[in-house]
């Protein structure tokens, strides 16, 4: 019991001088029952009338990532690089008042359709669902307030992981989509460094489903630093084309020769003057398998960190960054300007509602809804 007692006194004590330096808003919930060597949770304000709460797990290593239950949002994961220095390789606040500014979806959890619907309209048998056009005419990301912006509900794992589980009920009608969708999505970092985000849905009537995470990621730790001089490989052999509005045109279009082909690893910046816009492209992944596997690798050879992305989706949306434009600043005042981030959102294929030749996207009622995604650092010697 003593020693019990000490070991969460120690790592309170040390999770308090970390996220210290971070976050002087944070306060200690010392009550909590999630109070653990893994997982730790703070006071993190209110919003829509309800508690948010930042919750830090902690593996061996002494790393650590950072969830809000605002958003279901990775709000940081702090990593050494190859000289033992420690930063967040993630865009995050260290408050809440970052998020309620509405910042473009930074590690958020982003649902009930993560991506594009095009003119925010679908079809299932002969009934229209009508969404809302939060992109130009079309409906990107859940709406004007997807699953990004909710307060879920969150449970530390009872057991010894680093985990945590996020729930939420979308209720039928919920941002225009149909039927009562019940979603978790469980977050878990492993002593590998790995942080492994297994999703699973259910619904009480025919709708669409598309949940991705959308962790912005700076390998250098410094967002004064762009990530053109980052390394990219990704297993796609075809992306898939999109018009002004950034909606597929249908075509999967082979990668070979041109700037989306990163079947060998590339720099970022070598050739994105070629693409009109940067990167905002969803890659068609040539998996060899339906388990999880590795589909992607981010490199930077200055902090000697890469990450590697493994998913079961059929799809990875490559965004780089192209619309961060100094408005949104870093806890530390840092603006974060044009190629400041990444995201590899690993997903179902945009539009694919009304794309009836791409992966479906439909759930119905006793089917289960189930993917995962494990994003791993690793610090090259
Ligand atoms: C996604 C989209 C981008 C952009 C960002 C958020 O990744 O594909 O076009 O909307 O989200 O700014």
């Amino acid at each position: 019991m003593k020693h019990l007692r000490q070991l969460i006194t120690v790592t309170m004590i040390t999770t308090t001088i970390l996220s210290a330096c971070n976050n002087a808003a944070e306060k200690k919930d010392d009550t909590s029952a999630a109070a653990s060597e893994k997982v730790s949770k703070a006071d993190w304000g209110e919003a829509d009338g309800k508690k948010v709460n930042l919750y830090t797990l902690t593996n061996k290593n002494g790393v650590q990532v950072k969830i809000s239950n605002y958003g279901a949002t990775v709000t940081s994961w702090v990593t050494p690089d190859r000289k033992g220095n420690k930063s967040s390789v993630v865009l995050g606040f260290d408050s809440l008042s970052g998020y309620l500014a509405r910042p473009p979806y930074f590690g958020a959890t982003i649902g009930r359709y993560g991506n594009r619907i095009a003119k925010g309209s679908f079809k299932i048998d002969t009934a229209t669902y009508t969404l809302a056009k939060n992109n130009g005419e079309n409906h990107l990301h859940g709406g004007n307030k997807g699953f990004d912006k909710v307060i879920w509900d969150a449970t530390p794992a009872t057991d010894s992981t680093a985990s945590l589980t996020m729930s939420y009920l979308s209720k039928d009608g919920e941002e225009g989509y149909p039927g009562n969708l019940k979603v978790a999505v469980k977050f878990t970092l492993t002593d590998e460094n790995e942080l492994l985000i297994d999703y699973s849905a259910e619904t009480d009537k025919t709708t669409v489903v598309n949940l991705t995470n959308h962790s912005y990621f700076n390998l250098t730790g410094d967002v004064s630093k762009t990530i053109l001089d980052h390394t990219l490989q990704v297993n796609a052999d075809k992306y898939t084309p999109v018009d002004k509005g950034l909606i597929p045109t249908g075509e999967l279009k082979a990668v070979a020769g041109g700037p989306f082909d990163f079947l060998q690893p590339h720099k970022i910046g070598e050739r994105i003057a070629a693409v009109d816009g940067g990167y905002d492209h969803n890659f068609v992944l040539t998996r060899e398998t339906k388990e999880l596997e590795l589909v992607a690798t981010l490199s930077d050879s200055v902090s000697g960190r890469s990450l590697e992305v493994y998913t079961v989706e059929p799809g990875l949306q490559f965004y780089s960054g192209n619309f961060l434009d100094g408005s949104f600043k870093t806890s530390s005042g840092t603006a974060i300007n044009k190629y400041a981030a990444l995201c590899l959102e690993t997903q179902h294929f945009p539009d694919s509602p009304n794309q009836p030749a791409f992966p479906t996207t439909l759930l119905k009622p006793g089917e289960k809804y189930h993917t995962v995604t494990k994003y791993k650092v690793v610090v090259n010697k």
